[in-house]
């Protein structure tokens, strides 16, 4: 080990709850995570960190090799690509009181297409739909779920557009905890709305949207035992920042120019950010990338936030998308993702529907593929390059939060013709080209035969 390093022992993860507010500090939250003094956010931060001043380089490159070696172990905590980097993670005495179904370890990708279509010379995505439920909800829900069984919960419960209910009810379950959930009826993509029911959770669709769940949640967290495991639960972004470890690691800690990510109730850009600015401060990279959020127009409350109040007061919206993911009004963590935009130097920008669709189409294209959600950030690339913000040759990361197969109604309407179908004429013919319908086709290999020609031939032309 080199001189001066720290060992895990010696850092023992030892952490506490701190307002980012008022700066307050506590060993256990309350049962709706806020500040008991003022109200506002709570984030874990690691007071032994600050002994390891002066000694970062040092502590940081055994950090990097630990790590590594790390992927040759089958130890499951070793197996899991969130826990493997638990040096930065609250420390679990118990490791059997971990939760884990090896989530994280998820690719990096290129995106030729989407990079020509942006006008970039290279693109990368780090697909986190490749998560065990399929989206980036798995990385915080091991952390926080473990919290829950480690504090003597029985019971968890979130509201959520879809994807946080299906990692809690898959944690809950592989951990022998019972789930509750509260969905907004109608609103969710029935792949989502499937795995919870698969997982044995208690499901109940609410008549409002994501937000009005959320009031309800955090009113019946304070009146019954509940472990509450939205995204304002701190120790979720614990889990969900390893991913900026893992991605800068398969960058070998190269630091990419760009990242971006969608906005929805905003914790995961909190994550990346909090995640970032720690390998910063520990001296295992030395600048960071800028870090933007991308939103639906009709969900646009950050966008918004931004432009008319500087980031200072929440401007909340009345949200609609057909990316129902992010279809949220009032989210949570605004001022922790302001603090981010600020700190990366990101910007926040909106995209519409027939762009979300285009971009989805697009990552399609490349063979990758994602959720409605994840394409905003396609779409905001464009955006963002159109804008002189991101230049050509610089190194921009997507991150893709959901697995193609959560949705698979969107995709086929979309490419089916059914979806925007109250968009203006020119932007439904913007559309055309990227629709690839099933065609009905006699049962005869001539007919086959003679599709298969008519695309040779217009592949010819393109
Ligand atoms: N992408 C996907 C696929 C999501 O499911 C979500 C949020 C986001 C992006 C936005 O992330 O909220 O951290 O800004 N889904 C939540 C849910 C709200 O309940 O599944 P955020």
């Amino acid at each position: 080990m080199t001189a001066g390093a720290k060992t895990h022992a010696e850092m023992k993860g030892g952490h506490a709850l701190r307002c980012i507010e008022c700066g307050a500090e506590f060993e256990r939250a309350e049962a709706e995570f806020r500040c008991p003094r003022c109200g506002d956010l709570l984030e874990v931060v690691y007071p032994a960190w600050a002994e390891s001043e002066g000694k970062t380089t040092a502590w940081g490159s055994h950090l990097k090799q630990v790590w590594r070696e790390r992927k040759l172990s089958f130890d499951s905590e070793n197996a899991s690509g969130v826990w493997r980097f638990r040096e930065l993670l609250p420390h679990f005495a118990d490791a059997g009181q971990i939760i884990s179904l090896r989530e994280g370890n998820t690719p990096i990708f290129e995106l030729p297409q989407c990079a020509r279509s942006a006008g970039l010379d290279r693109l990368l995505a780090k697909h986190q739909g490749m998560n065990p439920t399929g989206s980036f909800k798995d990385t915080g829900m091991t952390v926080a779920i473990s919290v829950a069984r480690q504090q003597g919960f029985s019971w968890v419960a979130c509201a959520s557009t879809g994807n946080t209910s299906a990692s809690m009810a898959a944690y809950a379950a592989h951990g022998g905890l019972r789930s509750l959930v509260l969905i907004p009826e109608g609103k969710i993509a029935w792949g989502k709305l499937s795995q919870p029911l698969d997982y044995g959770a208690l499901t109940c669709q609410l008549r409002t949207d994501f937000d009005g769940c959320l009031r309800i949640l955090t009113e019946l967290v304070r009146r019954h035992p509940i472990y509450l495991l939205n995204s304002i639960n701190p120790y979720r972004l614990e889990g969900q920042k390893t991913a900026a470890i893992e991605l800068l690691e398969q960058l070998d800690w190269e630091v990419p120019d760009h990242l971006i990510v969608p906005g929805g109730n905003l914790g995961n850009c909190s994550a990346l950010g909090k995640g970032l600015e720690e390998l910063r401060s520990l001296g295992l990279i030395h600048t960071l990338p800028k870090l933007s959020v991308i939103q639906a127009e009709g969900a646009n409350a950050l966008v918004r936030t931004v432009r008319e109040k500087g980031g200072k007061q929440l401007v909340t919206v009345k949200a609609e998308t057909a990316a129902t993911a992010i279809r949220i009004g009032n989210p949570v963590s605004w001022k922790k993702a302001v603090r981010v935009l600020e700190s990366t130097g990101g910007r926040c920008e909106q995209v519409s529907e027939a762009e979300i669709a285009i971009a989805k189409a697009e990552i399609g294209s490349d063979g990758v593929g994602c959720e409605p959600a994840s394409a905003v950030t396609q779409a905001g690339l464009k955006k963002l390059v159109r804008q002189g913000f991101v230049h050509r040759q610089q190194r921009v990361v997507l991150v893709l939060t959901g697995h193609l197969l959560k949705d698979p109604e969107y995709t086929l309407r979309f490419h089916r013709g059914e979806l925007l179908t109250d968009a203006a004429q020119g932007e439904r013919e913007r559309l055309d080209p990227y629709r690839r319908a099933p065609l009905e086709v006699e049962p005869e290999v001539e007919a086959v035969l003679r599709v298969l020609e008519k695309a040779e031939k217009t592949d010819a032309t393109n």
